[in-house]
């Protein structure tokens, strides 16, 4: 399997990014090869037209889509922003779109400062990953009062939330299996 972890944040100080970084550091220590994608560092245009319909496509865009092509599974980790999920991942998902998606396993992983965890993120990312024609793992991985729960280099300081991530992790592989 090739795992690709989407970091979806990009804001300044950003938490996301702490589950994104244990996810990818877990599923590796289990020996599957798993990578971040981190859409801080790719720095997407705001989304003119997807890339496959662009008569000139950006080269960097292009070597991002070959290694999405790859990719056999993915883990989408987004913030809770206003109820949804972040800019950055709508742009990054409808710029590349279902070419490199469709008929894939994705997890979905959302994170708030608050107490439920972006939930409401959460199930509408489910949405989107049926829209984009991939298949979306029933059990999410919501975390709440992310500080509380790991430090900003993703190590967790909190044994509760260990078995919660190694739950959705052992989840995610059997589900992403099947597909491989
Ligand atoms: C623009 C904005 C909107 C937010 N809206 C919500 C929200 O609707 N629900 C929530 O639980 N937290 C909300 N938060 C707080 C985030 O949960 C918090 O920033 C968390 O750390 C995840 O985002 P981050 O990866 O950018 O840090 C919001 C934060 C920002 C910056």
């Amino acid at each position: 399997m090739n795992i690709k972890i989407v970091s979806g944040s990009t804001r300044i100080g950003r938490n996301s990014h702490r589950v994104a970084l244990a996810l990818n550091r877990k599923i590796n220590d289990l020996g599957f090869k798993s990578t971040i994608v981190d859409l801080s560092e790719i720095e997407l245009p705001a989304f003119e037209e997807r890339l496959s319909f662009l008569t000139e496509k950006p080269e960097r865009l292009v070597e991002i889509s070959s290694e999405l092509l790859s990719s056999t599974a993915y883990i989408f980790v987004t913030p809770e922003y206003n109820g949804g999920i972040s800019a950055s991942l709508k742009n990054f998902i409808d710029t590349f779109g279902r070419l490199e998606f469709a008929g894939k396993p994705i997890a979905v992983a959302s994170v708030s400062t608050g107490a439920l965890g972006g939930i409401r993120a959460a199930m509408s990312l489910q949405q989107l990953i049926l829209a984009i024609q991939a298949y979306s793992q029933p059990q999410m991985l919501t975390v709440g009062d992310v500080e509380e729960q790991l430090n900003s280099e993703g190590e967790i300081i909190n044994p509760s939330f260990e078995k919660k991530i190694d739950s959705f992790v052992d989840s995610f592989l059997g589900f992403a299996k099947r597909f491989n």
